[in-house]
């Protein structure tokens, strides 16, 4: 089974009444943890990754890697996806690689780190999609700027929120198959400061978007909890990880019950992955080879992205579709 593409994983996850996690990877030994944990959990995945996110020189050399890896596990149907495509050439080159998904993040200019205008991320994004619609290849654009925050803790862009009619008039005018809506979550390791109410949350414009754009799907991007024990765990064999809170695991579930299909997250996997690094290179002090952490780190990650599998409901869904191949009838 099969590379699928995004519009059919999520109108699955639609008609089955659950949420996909779209876990990021950044090397091929965490594709493999997120494909076994699809395969372990029987659930349709999204991998996904960033231009430029990778160790590797080439971005297309890795993509390679990751679609071939997805070949590997016939019995998980998996989307591979562009996460935060910063302009048209980089989603070009997706697609060129044979990623059955996309997103053109059109909300920001990458360059200068401010804003784009509505008009101008419309532009941008109906173009995307003209060129990914020739490949039946799906698409994602977003609304309103989602926050984010560098190692050090600096924000790179304010959060702004996503518009409902705005979202209305986007969607009909660029036809994009989901929606990245900044509802006020942020991406990276240090998100919020105390647990995250209804004031830095705002879960009900995921319902009243839904309500307006009822054939798109809604993403929500930094979804990760940041789970306290972890962090602690990081800290206690040389980390330096500042208390910081994510988006607690039910709101993460409730959001899937509101109208999100698609669940963005990199920090929660990522955090487990370097707290098997780290606590096996602490406990081994002689060891020069990499290969053993790296495993331990792999299996971590693995772990956590099965946990959450149980947590969006794509559990057990592996088998209840029948799955079309990407680029078999136009899917
Ligand atoms: P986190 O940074 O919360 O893991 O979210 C990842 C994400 O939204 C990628 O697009």
């Amino acid at each position: 089974m099969p590379l699928i593409t995004l519009r059919q994983a999520l109108d699955a996850a639609r008609q089955g009444g659950y949420g996909i996690g779209a876990f990021n990877v950044t090397d091929l030994v965490q594709v493999e943890a997120v494909l076994e944990a699809a395969s372990e959990k029987s659930a349709p995945v999204i991998v996904q990754t960033i231009v430029g996110a990778s160790a590797f020189r080439s971005d297309e050399l890795f993509w390679e890697a990751m679609l071939g890896a997805v070949a590997r596990y016939p019995e998980v149907p998996a989307v591979v996806h562009l996460d935060h495509g910063p302009d048209e050439r980089s989603c070009e080159r997706a697609l060129a690689a044979g990623f059955s998904s996309v997103m053109i993040d059109g909300s920001v200019d990458h360059e200068t780190k401010l804003p784009r205008s509505f008009e101008a991320n419309i532009e941008i994004t109906a173009s995307v999609v003209a060129k990914a619609r020739k490949l039946g290849v799906s698409v994602e654009g977003e609304l309103g700027t989602i926050g984010g925050a560098e190692s050090d803790g600096t924000p790179t862009t304010e959060i702004i929120l996503a518009d409902p009619a705005e979202a209305e008039e986007f969607v009909a005018r660029t036809g994009v198959d989901a929606l990245a809506v900044a509802i006020g979550t942020s991406h990276g390791a240090y998100k919020f400061t105390s647990p995250p109410d209804g004031s830095v949350l705002h879960m009900n414009l995921i319902e009243e978007i839904a309500s307006r754009v009822p054939g798109t799907h809604l993403v929500m991007h930094g979804s990760s909890s940041l789970p306290a024990d972890i962090r602690e765990e990081i800290n206690r064999v040389g980390g330096e990880l500042p208390e910081s809170w994510g988006v607690p695991e039910d709101e993460k579930a409730r959001s899937t019950k509101l109208g999100v299909t698609k669940i963005n997250q990199g920090m929660d996997s990522h955090m487990a992955y370097m707290a098997g690094l780290r606590g096996h290179l602490a406990q081994d002090r002689l060891t020069v080879d990499p290969a053993p952490a790296q495993k331990r780190g792999a299996d971590r990650m693995r772990a956590i992205i099965a946990e959450r599998m149980d947590v969006f409901g794509q559990a057990g869904h592996a088998e209840d579709h029948e799955w079309v191949p990407f680029g078999a009838a136009g899917m």
